[in-house]
Formats: C-alpha cells, sequence, structure tokens
C-alpha cells in the first residue's frame, strides 16, 4: 500500500478503530439504534426516496447501510481502509438478513477507486475528518456519485480545533500514526464541486455539520 503521509498508516488506524471499538458500536446499535450524526445523514437523505445503489465510503460498521437498505436501497458497497470491522459488520448484516445485498471491500479508497463502481447515492460520514488528502479523497468520492453525495465533517469552531488539536499532541506523543483533521467546510465542497457536484443542503450541529451535494443535472 502506498503510504498515506508521514502522519497516518494503517496500524495507526487499527489502534484508533480497534476490533474491540467495533464490537461496542455494533452493540450499541443494537440497543438504541443509530447514532444522532448518523440519524441525520438518514434524514438528510430521506428528503427524497433513496433507491438503487448506496457505496459508504470508511464505513465502519455499516450500520448505516443496514438502514439505507431497509429504507429502500438495493445494494450497498462498504469501502474500509481497515479490517477491524469485518466480523461485527458481517454479524449485523446477517442479523438483518441483509448479507446478499451488501458488498464488503478493504481498502484505501483514495488509491484504489478506480475500481469500484459508481453508485447512486455515496456516503462519508466522519471520515473527510480521519483522511491527511481531503481534496483527493472528496474527488475520488464524488466521481463515483451517480446522483447524491453527502459527507459529516467537524466544524472549524475555536473549541473543537482546541480539542482535536489536544487529542492529536496525545497521539503524537504516543506515537500513534493517526491524526485528526478540521478541513474547511468550503474546501470540501469545492472539492466535490469541482467534479460536477453542486450543494443543495446543509445541516449543522454543535459539532458536526452535514452536506448534501448533488449531481448537476446535463442541459
Ligand atoms: C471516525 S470513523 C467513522 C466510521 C463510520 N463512518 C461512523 O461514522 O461511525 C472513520 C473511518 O474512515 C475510514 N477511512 C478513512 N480514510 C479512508 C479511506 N481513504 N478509505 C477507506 N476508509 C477510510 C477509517 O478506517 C475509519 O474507519
Amino acid at each position: 500500500m502506498r503510504p498515506m503521509s508521514r502522519c497516518c498508516s494503517p496500524a495507526g488506524y487499527r489502534w484508533v478503530f480497534s476490533e474491540r471499538r467495533a464490537r461496542a458500536d455494533g452493540e450499541r446499535y443494537r440497543r438504541r439504534g443509530l447514532d444522532t450524526t448518523s440519524r441525520r445523514v438518514v434524514r438528510m437523505l430521506s428528503r427524497r426516496p433513496v433507491a438503487g445503489t448506496v457505496l459508504e465510503i470508511g464505513g465502519g460498521i455499516g450500520a448505516l447501510q443496514v438502514e439505507l437498505l431497509r429504507m429502500g436501497a438495493a445494494r450497498a458497497t462498504n469501502v474500509e481502509l481497515i479490517p477491524t470491522y469485518e466480523a461485527t459488520a458481517q454479524a449485523l448484516l446477517r442479523e438483518a438478513g441483509l448479507e446478499d445485498r451488501v458488498q464488503r471491500r478493504v481498502m484505501d479508497f483514495v488509491t484504489a477507486s478506480d475500481g469500484v463502481e459508481p453508485a447512486d447515492v455515496v456516503v462519508m460520514n466522519r471520515v473527510v475528518c480521519c483522511y491527511p488528502d481531503m481534496p483527493r479523497l472528496v474527488g475520488a468520492a464524488a466521481e463515483r456519485t451517480r446522483d447524491r453525495l453527502v459527507i459529516s465533517y467537524p466544524l472549524p469552531r475555536w473549541w473543537i480545533r482546541l480539542g482535536l488539536g489536544l487529542g492529536n499532541l496525545l497521539l503524537r506523543v504516543l506515537s500513534r500514526q493517526f491524526q485528526v483533521f478540521v478541513h474547511p467546510p468550503s474546501a470540501i465542497r469545492e472539492a466535490a464541486e469541482a467534479r460536477g457536484l453542486k450543494a443543495v443542503a446543509k445541516d449543522s450541529g454543535t459539532l458536526w455539520e452535514i452536506v448534501c451535494l448533488q449531481r448537476a443535472q446535463q442541459e
């Protein structure tokens, strides 16, 4: 695998997003359903019927895909950088009876997106803040979007920057190859708009903002 950058490596991601954390995420989803931010993503998507195919990049345990399939999506693909979620994700799919409608792939979407089929709906929930090269990640996601791309990211508020900056410092002290990034929302939108999408809806919360970008109609 091509190194992502000096800050981060798959080993760093595996430390933060461990099997244990994936199991805990799975238990939480079984008990309480989707967390608040993921629910906001679903709400934004449900402004129009969700049908056709879904591609989720960095989808973790895949709970969002389970909900989108229940809402009417035909099939989903999950692309994850690391394999730590796979056992929990497969268990959730089995329990929901959706194993045959989801394809799970482990790879860096930025370096391998050419081999991924475009989808009607593409989702990146809390992912751009976990990747150093945001323009390439968002650009590749936009290129695979037939209709709508929904992205959530942390807002660049001073106290969010401060908290995440302290977290990054700790990760560096512990020599963990992982950092969190607060990319400017305008730059995130521009990276998608440069690939023919247009921002059509935005939902700003305390920490996370969600934007929906739609493929501009051809004249
Ligand atoms: C904070 S987690 C979010 C997981 C899930 N989307 C959620 O909201 O619960 C970010 C995830 O993005 C994945 N990720 C980051 N960059 C990626 C890339 N270039 N390709 C595939 N997955 C990526 C990481 O492995 C990690 O699991």
